[in-house]
């Protein structure tokens, strides 16, 4: 699903290279209004029931939402109990929000409509429908300019309404999503 009708011509070109062209629909939709008051699908979106699937991702579009927790609301309605939710996107560091390099980048993203907000993070992991599996933050070069800029990848599952919340299975540490990734220095 993506707003853009340009962004969706290069997923589908991809998928036609992956030889997926008969597995994957793409589908042209805001994410925020994707679903109608009655959790169906808006004006007859080829979209799944809320509550069946298995796995949703997001990369790189949550800091291009402002009604950003509006919109986790939605991917985590979508899945089913014990569906996994997996996203990667820019932050700011959850150790230290307002060091200068993060709101140097938070302040000139926002120029460009992609807003930092470690407050993504945080949501993510004090959630009481999600539990985290997997969360790590990494800097980067941002290519062709000479930033720096954290990103974090995250997995959580999707706990069954009315469920106690289990213990953290995974213990959050500041680690390299690649092997070769930049570690923070703490
Ligand atoms: C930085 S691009 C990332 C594209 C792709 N997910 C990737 O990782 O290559 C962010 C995308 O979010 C989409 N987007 C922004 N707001 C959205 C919304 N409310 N609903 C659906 N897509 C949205 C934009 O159209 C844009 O294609």
């Amino acid at each position: 699903m993506d707003l853009s009708p340009d962004l969706l011509e290069m997923a589908k070109t991809r998928v036609e290279g992956l030889g997926l062209g008969d597995l994957v629909v793409c589908v042209e939709a805001d994410i925020l209004t994707a679903y109608d008051k009655n959790g169906k699908p808006a004006q007859g979106l080829d979209l799944p029931p809320l509550g069946t699937v298995d796995v949703v991702t997001c990369s790189y579009c949550l800091t291009m939402i402002p009604p950003w927790a509006q919109a986790l609301d939605a991917m985590v309605a979508l899945l089913a109990d014990g569906g996994t939710l997996g996203l990667v996107d820019f932050t700011k560091r959850s150790d230290k929000p307002n060091a200068w390099s993060q709101l140097l980048n938070q302040w000139w993203f926002a120029n460009d409509g992609v807003y930092f907000d470690e407050a993504h993070t945080t949501n993510l992991r004090s959630r009481d429908d999600m539990i985290t599996t997997w969360f790590a933050e990494a800097e980067g070069n941002v290519p062709y300019t000479p930033l720096v800029a954290t990103h974090y990848t995250w997995t959580g599952k999707k706990i069954p309404k009315g469920s106690a919340k289990p213990c953290e299975v995974f213990t959050p540490k500041y680690a390299p999503s690649a092997p070769d990734a930049p570690r923070y220095v703490r």
